[in-house]
């Protein structure tokens, strides 16, 4: 039972750290990761990679050019593997049948017909990409229909469910690993196969196997719930800020149930990310298809509200500013989706800055970690605005949070980087102009103590704030004072 080699078709976001750890954790296997992209291939032979993960460097220092290879030269590297793993990007269409909602299978399928191009002998081919339930049946009719003779297939569904800015941690201590096959006996050799190249480090008793479809279906439900738990929480937040009650005492009450659990429970500005919204479109879409309307609206839901809480959070901070931001300088503290990497993919920072950019605001844009050209091509992009030398002239990017905010009326705080907690805010109120506003979109500032300073401070799922007090909402506060009156 062995697999010599390996190649990744997709070096990005997961086909990166996911073959790094298996080139780190399984040192006599080669691993081979390819791209049609020649400049992320030769970013990953540099110093400075692609992507920002923590702890990704230093494994790929210790594997790059011993067990592990990024190159171009994708036909040699599918002629010599075992084993390919289709990692490239799968993005909800923009066009077409299922447009804005059905995931775009075409590099999946470029892929499927580059293996049949070129494969020669045996292989295990592994799609990692998140896909719709029943994609593998489609990739095996590629291969099958256009193979050649002494060429053999076995297609396994192996979805990744590692976190952007914790992905070395989760691959190195996945809670599980899931591998859906065939259910026959070449099927079930398969699976075992690449149950070997995982036991190098993860217990048997954490891979679970599984039938193709039920793994495809479980990676879209993981990400179904995990959103639904963030949307759930948000719609709350909306009724706290409405009554004085706090998200976060009931966050904590409520995850204290153990049959709840304390996860995913922060209210934010709304979740952003590669795949939640991509994975819960696609769900809808595949129910819709089955003809199951109920199913579909119910998930719709999760997405429904994650736009609210974002559109919502972008109204406050305009109504707080007298109901008008037009050339005001406000800065935007954060622009990736989540702390501790550079990717912007549906952050929810671009919507947050493209609403108060349509409003005439000028932004002064901060982000440790965020590229300043990813951030001009994420607020010039034709699907945010038909303005974009406008826009151009509207923001500045900085790179750091005192020049950021320095002459600004508002902080809008977007992403909850660990490095904002810190911040000399006395020395920032010094700078802003007053009266000084707040609006921390992801709760982790101390409001008491900027409250203190004298900055105005508004949060998600909170009253608005004001020093010593509680504020009730106007409509409940006259509810109440009715109620007084009867008794
Ligand atoms: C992944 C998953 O594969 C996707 O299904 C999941 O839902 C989100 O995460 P990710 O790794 O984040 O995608 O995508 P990306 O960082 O865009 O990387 C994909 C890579 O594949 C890119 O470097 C792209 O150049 C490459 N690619 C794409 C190819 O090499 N060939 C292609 O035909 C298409
Ligand atoms: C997610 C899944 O967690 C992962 O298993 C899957 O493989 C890919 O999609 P990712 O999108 O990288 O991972 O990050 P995640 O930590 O899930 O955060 C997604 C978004 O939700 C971020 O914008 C984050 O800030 C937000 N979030 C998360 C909240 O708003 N509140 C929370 O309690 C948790």
């Amino acid at each position: 039972m062995v697999i010599n080699k390996i190649c990744c078709i997709g070096a990005g976001y997961v086909g990166g750290p996911t073959c790094s750890v298996i080139a780190l954790k399984c040192p006599k296997i080669r691993v081979t990761v390819v791209d049609k992209s020649t400049e992320r291939i030769a970013q990953w032979n540099s110093e400075k990679l692609p992507i920002y993960e923590p702890g990704l460097d230093d494994v790929v220092k210790e594997c790059r050019g011993r067990n592990l290879f990024f190159s171009t030269d994708i036909e040699t590297a599918i002629k010599e593997a075992d084993l390919i793993f289709i990692s490239v990007n799968t993005p909800t269409k923009t066009f077409g049948n299922g447009k804005g909602r059905a995931a775009d299978l075409k590099y999946v399928e470029s892929a499927a017909r580059m293996i049949a191009d070129m494969a020669t002998g045996d292989k295990i081919v592994v799609e990692k990409s998140t896909v719709p339930v029943r994609a593998a049946e489609s990739i095996l009719n590629i291969l099958r229909a256009n193979k050649k003779p002494g060429v053999s297939y076995q297609i396994l569904s192996n979805p990744e469910f590692l976190a952007e800015g914790t992905a070395i941690d989760d691959l190195i201590n996945a809670d599980r690993v899931l591998i859906g096959g065939e259910d026959s006996p070449e099927g079930q050799a398969a699976i075992e196969k690449l149950c070997w190249v995982y036991e190098h480090w993860i217990s048997r008793r954490n891979i679970i196997t599984t039938n193709t479809w039920s793994s495809e279906l479980s990676k879209l439900a993981a990400n179904a719930f995990l959103a639904q738990r963030i949307s759930s929480i948000n719609s709350l937040s909306a009724v706290c800020e409405a009554t004085g009650a706090d998200i976060s005492e009931v966050a904590r009450a409520v995850g204290l149930d153990s049959r709840i659990g304390p996860k995913f429970l922060q209210a934010s500005v709304g979740f952003g990310g590669s795949c939640f919204q991509k994975d819960i479109l696609n769900l809808v879409y595949i129910c819709e298809c089955l003809n199951l309307p109920e199913v579909a609206a119910y998930w719709q839901q999760v997405i429904d509200m994650n736009e609210y809480q974002k559109s919502r959070f972008s109204a406050k901070v305009i109504e707080s500013l007298f109901n008008t931001v037009t050339d005001k300088k406000i800065t935007i503290l954060g622009f990736a989706f989540k702390k501790n990497t550079g990717d912007t993919r549906e952050s929810p920072a671009i919507h947050v800055s493209t609403t108060l950019l349509d409003e005439g605001a000028k932004l002064h844009i901060y982000d440790p970690k965020v590229e300043p050209s990813q951030i001009l091509e994420d607020l010039t992009h034709p699907s945010v605005t038909e303005e974009p030398e406008k826009v151009k002239k509207s923001i500045e990017i900085h790179s750091d949070a005192y020049t950021a905010t320095k002459g600004t009326h508002a902080i809008v705080l977007c992403t909850e980087w660990d490095e904002f907690v810190t911040l000399d805010y006395q020395r920032i109120y010094n700078g802003m102009m007053k009266p000084a506003y707040i609006f921390d979109g992801r709760k982790i500032l101390d409001h008491e103590a900027l409250m203190k300073i004298g900055f105005q401070v508004q949060t998600i799922g909170a009253g608005r704030l004001s020093y010593g007090r509680s504020w009730l909402h106007p409509s409940l506060a006259t509810l109440l004072l009715q109620c007084n009156k009867v008794h």
